[in-house]
């Protein structure tokens, strides 16, 4: 169920337009908030114009959790990682997803909208939604991607 006080932001290219608009729609069924930072046509954009204002909210910790989508979802994970305490994670399967919550406490969901059918997306984005961090183990790896300075020297020169 999600926390009622939860917005859920979303953001694409033209690219991932069209599965945005689907995903938009779940999240709603599903019963969340959704803030749609565009683009509110498939009329060809640059992925990071979108990316930045999304990250940074997450960042910033305005927004706990974000969807971004593009064609391959390269372009919009290379500029969400960019910013402090983002984990965007490109899944093309709801297995994927799940683990990048249970591993790595992804709070940025990226889809590869050009390799994503509409069912697939709704599966992975389901996936995502409902799949705890699993703490322990994870919590010391996540935190070293942060923290250089606690990443134990294994010889690597
Ligand atoms: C747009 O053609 C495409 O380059 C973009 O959607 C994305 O795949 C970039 O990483």
């Amino acid at each position: 169920m999600p926390a009622s006080s939860e917005t859920i932001l979303i953001a694409s290219d033209h690219a991932g337009f069209e599965l945005k608009e689907t995903l938009e729609a779940e999240l709603k069924s599903l019963g969340y908030a959704v803030q749609d930072l565009g683009p509110s046509t498939d009329a060809s954009i640059d992925y990071a114009d979108f990316a930045h204002p999304l990250a940074k909210r997450v960042s910033d910790g305005e927004n706990r959790r974000g969807v971004l989508l593009c064609g391959t979802g390269l372009g919009m994970s290379y500029t969400a990682n960019r910013y402090p305490h983002v984990r965007a994670a490109v899944a093309w399967a709801p297995e994927i997803a799940a683990l990048a919550r249970e591993h790595n406490d992804a709070n940025v969901l990226v889809l590869p909208a050009r390799f994503v059918g509409a069912e697939e997306g709704r599966a992975i984005l389901k996936a995502w939604l409902d799949t705890p961090f699993a703490g322990g183990r994870h919590a010391r790896r996540v935190a070293k991607i942060e923290r250089e300075d606690d990443a134990e020297d294994v010889g690597g020169g």
